[in-house]
């Protein structure tokens, strides 16, 4: 990528130092901690050690035992009773956090809603007693698509205050998508709104919902959040009378009392769909107690936040980032937590950083795809804004490239603001492997090490220990992943059966280590791309293609983007009679954003007789990656017929991107 002008001598200035970047004085001073030593206690003691965090939340009762760990399932905290909602609210009601702001809004129109603790928790009481009147009890499944609006983590902790089971779909998928995950689940109600905004447009969400529900014979109540009166008109909402109801109707009928059930601290608290290497993705199920621990410590340690932090997460609630490090991790905190509606570039540019200026944000969290394209959009949209209140910088979903990271920790960190590269999944629930922005030296590229508490190491094909290799986890940690929702099996399969000691945990990820011992996480090794910051199954996209009336096989690769990280290219036969054009590209497109939403839109596609196989019928990916990227083929001598490769470069080559 091009850096903007100007920007290119000094960003290889700062390249060429020795890129080390030890934690500046002030911020150590004022840490929660501020030494080395948290690192060797929880090594000694790792129980003891989480079982210290644990003991900084509310719970109805303690537990019994710390760990009861059968490979590979582990219970955290067994016979532990506690209340999600309860931690992120009740407990904050007591002193001066009452009222203090828990969410400071805006929406991408520029309007403005704030909610104190007091309000806040008034508001999921409410909500929590209407979802009890629709007849929802602890351990239903609630199916959540909404936009980044209040409602959004108001829902959530509805759900966790009476033990209802959420399952959030991020508002950009698809009604085929959103169907998919609700039937999976068997959810009992939607949460929806009329629509949300986003660059300027308005995505009707109760439209795609109704085409949803019209395969979801689970769905006994839908309740609508009016985002506003005029999106209901242009999106032509229309209720279906008994079963859709509006947010607003429910709450003003509700009471505020609602106190939070108590759940076993194995009680599961959500499912999240996320995609694998098959066409289904998978309902990832996370728990209650060890999960709240470990994204209440990671939050307060990572992030370092404190009473008086404006903290932003650009994440959407409809990932995890959004689940951990927007709605439970901060507000077990008692923190501050900024959330916007829409997109970094509408009106302008500077959206971003005007909103860093307006409400004096001091933690920002980010991804690197992000970082990318206000790189690309140049620093003289940062430079229009104050962000001097700016004091620590966080970037996830990603390997995040030594010049983006760089240019934020210059441009946007004022030189001044640590910056904390964090590894972690989905299904790992919170943050693994993360500098500790109060002691940790950071090198650009790097996430360093493992929180405290956490093992990780690199393992070759064999299971032995190298420096270049698997990630591998290799001991239980409070948010893992419980099991995939109704299916066990493919749970063990994919990320506990890599190798045969038991208990060592697949994320699914290829990484390094350097001589200081600190960890380059590469990106994924299996067929899941990761565009945008977003887990993309090859598999799936291949099937949305396939299930269009022309295409007869499709494959599909990741292929590297300067700014998305990487975009998706497909390799696509045909059905005989039917022949490659301009048209069908854009209809192709056209038909994965459809059965998907807009993120797996694939960038590139190319039609061609064949697809390059192994003897055994097997497609060989690496090599259409190759092509893709434009790269010297690698080995081709296991393949079927090696002219049908060397005949699709030549086409790429030529024909470039359709
Ligand atoms: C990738 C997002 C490098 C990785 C929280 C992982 C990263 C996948 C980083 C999980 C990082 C996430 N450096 N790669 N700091 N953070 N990843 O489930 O490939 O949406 O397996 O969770 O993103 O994506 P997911």
């Amino acid at each position: 990528m091009t850096p903007p002008d100007g920007t290119e001598s000094k960003l290889d200035d700062l390249l060429r130092e020795d890129r080390r970047f030890p934690p500046p004085e002030d911020f150590r001073a004022r840490a929660h901690v501020s030494d080395e030593s948290v690192y060797d206690e929880a090594e000694e003691d790792m129980l003891g050690y989480w079982a210290r965090w644990a003991e900084d939340l509310a719970w109805f009762q303690l537990w019994d035992q710390v760990l009861d760990w059968q490979p590979p399932h582990a219970k955290w905290f067994v016979g532990g009773q506690l209340n999600v909602a309860h931690n992120c609210l009740d407990r904050h009601l007591h002193g001066p956090r009452r009222n203090k702001a828990a969410l400071i809004w805006e929406g991408e129109p520029g309007d403005v809603r704030t909610y104190t603790y007091w309000d806040l928790h008034r508001e999921v009481s409410q909500f929590a007693n209407a979802l009890k009147g629709l007849g929802v009890e602890k351990g239903d499944r609630v199916a959540i698509y909404l936009p980044m609006i209040p409602e959004a983590a108001i829902a959530m902790l509805a759900c966790a205050r009476i033990g209802a089971i959420h399952s959030v779909v991020f508002g950009g998928f698809s009604p085929g998508s959103l169907a998919d995950r609700i039937n999976d689940a068997d959810a009992r109600v939607l949460i929806t709104a009329d629509g949300g905004y986003r660059r300027g447009n308005v995505i009707p969400l109760k439209r795609n919902a109704d085409e949803a529900l019209q395969q979801t014979p689970s769905i006994e109540h839908v309740v609508v959040v009016a985002r506003g009166w005029d999106i209901s008109r242009t999106t032509q909402t229309t209720m279906q009378p008994k079963r859709d109801l509006w947010y607003h109707d429910l709450i003003r009928d509700a009471s505020a009392d609602c106190p939070a059930e108590p759940m076993d601290s194995e009680d599961i608290l959500f499912i999240l769909y996320t995609s694998g290497t098959t066409g289904q993705p998978k309902g990832v199920v996370h728990s209650t107690g060890g999960y709240l621990t470990q994204t209440y410590a990671t939050t307060r340690w990572v992030f370092d936040l404190k009473e008086d932090d404006v903290y932003w997460c650009t994440a959407d609630v409809g990932w995890i980032t959004g689940h951990s490090y927007i709605v439970y991790g901060p507000l077990a905190n008692g923190a501050t937590v900024m959330m916007y509606e829409g997109a970094p570039d509408f009106p302008d540019r500077g959206r971003f950083w005007e909103l860093c200026a307006k409400y004096g944000v001091t933690v920002f969290y980010t991804a690197p795809t992000a970082i990318r394209a206000f790189m690309k959009w140049g620093e003289e949209w940062p430079e229009k804004h104050d962000l001097s209140q700016l004091r620590l910088l966080g970037t996830v979903g990603e390997p995040i490239n030594p010049e983006a990271w760089v240019w934020y920790h210059r441009f946007i960190g004022g030189e001044r603001c640590p910056i904390v590269d964090t590894w972690w999944q989905t299904e790992t629930g919170g943050i693994m492997i993360t500098p500790l922005p109060w002691v940790t030296e950071t090198v650009p590229g790097s996430a360093t090490r493992p929180f405290p508490g956490i093992q990780a190491t690199l393992l070759d094909e064999a299971g032995r220990e190298t420096n270049a290799g698997y990630l591998a986890i290799t001991r239980p940690w409070p948010s893992m992943l419980r099991t995939i929702w109704g299916d066990d099996e493919r749970f063990r399969q994919t990320y506990w059966s890599k190798w045969d000691e038991p208990g060592t945990y697949f994320p699914g990820d290829g990484a390094k280590q350097d001589e200081n011992g600190n960890l380059w996480i590469l990106g994924r090794v299996d067929d899941v791309l990761n565009v945008a910051g977003h887990r993309i199954g090859t598999m799936e996209v291949e099937s949305a293609l396939v299930d269009h009336p022309a295409v007869a096989e499709a494959a599909v690769v990741g292929k590297t983007h300067d700014v998305k990280g990487q975009a998706i290219a497909a390799f696509v036969t045909l059905r005989d009679g039917k022949e490659p054009s301009d048209e069908l590209v854009v209809a192709l497109k056209a038909h994965v954003a459809e059965v998907i939403g807009a993120i797996a839109r694939p960038e590139a596609i190319l039609f061609s007789a064949d697809l390059p196989k192994t003897r055994s019928g097997k497609i060989m990916r690496r090599l259409l990656r190759d092509i893709a990227d434009g790269k010297a083929l690698g080995d081709t001598t296991t393949l079927a017929d090696p002219e049908v490769v060397a005949r699709l470069k030549q086409r790429y080559e030529e024909e470039g991107e359709p």
